[in-house]
């Protein structure tokens, strides 16, 4: 027999991951990866080599749940294919739609062999096994493996912590989950019915995966959570650590350059997290910190427990620890009730605030959320001119905020080749892309890079001098 005979048989399987929604997805489907690679299974960005595709789905907004459906339609057709070639193709559907939707999933698609929720990923492996050994049953026996239990075990205790294959892939910059889970409960928002109540990791934990990271070559750091200044982990002597003290201890990994977080609730800005701000240069200056609507009334009805006016002081106090900070938010057009003025006092707030950046979203009804059983919904005209009406605003805002750039020498982490040759790209310490002339030897760290103009979406820069080698 030649080696070729032998290849097919042992060649790896092939997993296929989609991912849509925020970027504690991103984390998740990469966590899945690893908790499939022992078993056989390796990423592949070809959907027609897959021998399992995985799903990974957001509900947040009614287009996002959408989207499942009709891409599991598009895949029918890819299975058939494989099918009818011999080969097959397991499906999963995961993440949010999952948890939210799961029995639904399995029956209004019956192609689908796994439904589970964001709670589960660690189960992975025993649910592709127990699907598998459907495999040979008449279509009509077969039932799709579903679970979206909300487990007392720690998922992050099961799941293989980021790796150094993922890490390289991803190259100099990586997520790392800390908290997970919200409990605030605004009205619009079906987070803490998907991803349950706010569950944060331990210290040492996070300590351990971030050190993991940094040894294979990561520079920055982003901690995601639903509500991650929210995070409340122990450590060994068993008291709680905040976001801010937790922010303090990555400080010290050696061959960390630069930290960040999102997404962050105004009431959960605390001072310890504040004085991080003013203390720590390795935290970056750019702070995602929704607000959602300037309408008093309006963020009383989101349950926001906040007012604009505790919004601006806080951003004040933020900028008097850090007077570099620059924001960026969400907003909300068209809750239930909002009015003309409302509105008005949303663009006020914006003005006020001066955000670098902003995403906006039309007011989108989630079954199951109080927001979902109020009067007053808004006509999709009067969403759209808003929607309209906003982004000219914060464009405008974006647009005034790189030109401010200009000038200035800031640190630019160096991460890849730029669009042209003979240039490098990467990301300022507010996240814009920065393209400038230089070797490819820069690429890798960071570097002073003065800001000479500006293009659409990006910052064009002139190399200074060399700050880490
Ligand atoms: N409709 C529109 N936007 C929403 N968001 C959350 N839920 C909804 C909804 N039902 C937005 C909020 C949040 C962001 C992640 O998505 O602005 O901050
Ligand atoms: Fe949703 Fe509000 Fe929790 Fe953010 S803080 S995840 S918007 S419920």
């Amino acid at each position: 027999m030649t080696k070729t005979d032998i290849a097919p048989q042992n060649a790896p399987k092939r997993v296929f991951i989609k991912t849509y929604g925020c970027q504690m997805n991103v984390y998740d489907s990469d966590r899945m990866a690893d908790a499939l690679a022992p078993h056989g299974y390796m990423p592949t960005q070809e959907l027609g080599e897959a021998d399992l595709v995985l799903l990974n789905t957001c509900h947040i907004r009614e287009k996002a749940s959408e989207k499942v459906f009709s891409e599991l339609g598009r895949l029918k057709e890819v299975q058939g294919e494989r099918r009818a070639a011999g080969a097959d193709m397991m499906i999963g559907v995961a993440g949010c739609v999952a948890q939210a939707e799961g029995e639904e999933i399995a029956r209004r698609a019956p192609m689908v062999d796994m439904v589970f929720g964001p709670q589960a990923y660690h189960r992975l492996p025993d649910m592709l096994a127990r699907a598998q050994a459907q495999r040979h049953l008449h279509p009509s026996l077969k039932k799709a493996v579903v679970d979206t239990d909300f487990p007392e075990e720690d998922k992050f205790a099961h799941l293989p912590a980021a790796k150094k294959e993922v890490t390289i892939k991803r190259g100099l910059t990586a997520f790392l989950t800390v908290q997970e889970g919200c409990d605030k409960f605004c009205s619009f928002c079906v987070v803490p019915y998907t991803r349950g109540a706010e569950v944060s990791r331990p210290v040492a934990q996070v300590l351990a995966e971030a050190r993991g990271l940094v040894e294979a070559g990561v520079k920055e750091i982003t901690l995601l959570g639903q509500n991650v200044n929210a995070y409340h982990g122990v450590d060994a002597a068993g008291r709680s650590v905040g976001l801010g003290e937790l922010a303090y201890l990555l400080a010290e990994i050696t061959g960390l350059e630069r930290l960040r977080y999102t997404t962050s609730h105004p009431r959960d800005m605390d001072d310890a997290l504040i004085a991080a701000h003013r203390d720590l240069p390795l935290l970056m200056p750019y702070l995602h910190l929704p607000v959602q609507s300037g309408s008093d009334r309006i963020l009383k009805a989101m349950n926001r427990k906040h007012t604009a006016a505790e919004y601006l002081a806080l951003i004040e106090r933020i900028k008097t620890a850090r007077p570099d900070m620059a924001l960026s938010g969400d907003f909300i057009v068209g809750f239930p009730g909002e009015t003309d003025q409302d509105f008005e006092d949303t663009l006020s707030i914006i003005r006020q605030t001066g955000y670098a950046s902003a995403y906006s979203f039309k007011y989108s009804t989630r079954p199951g959320t109080p927001g979902a059983n109020l009067t007053g919904q808004i006509a999709e005209e009067v969403k759209t001119e808003r929607l309209y009406r906003l982004q000219e605003l914060v464009n405008q805002q974006t647009t005034d905020f790189h030109a401010s750039c200009v000038g200035k020498t800031m640190p630019v982490l160096i991460e890849r080749v730029g669009r042209m040759p003979g240039q490098v790209g990467g990301r300022s310490p507010y996240l814009q892309a920065v393209h400038l002339e230089g070797s490819t030897d820069l690429i890798g760290a960071i570097h002073e890079v003065e800001i000479v103009g500006t293009s659409t979406n990006s910052l064009v820069g002139r190399l200074k001098q060399a700050v880490a080698a």
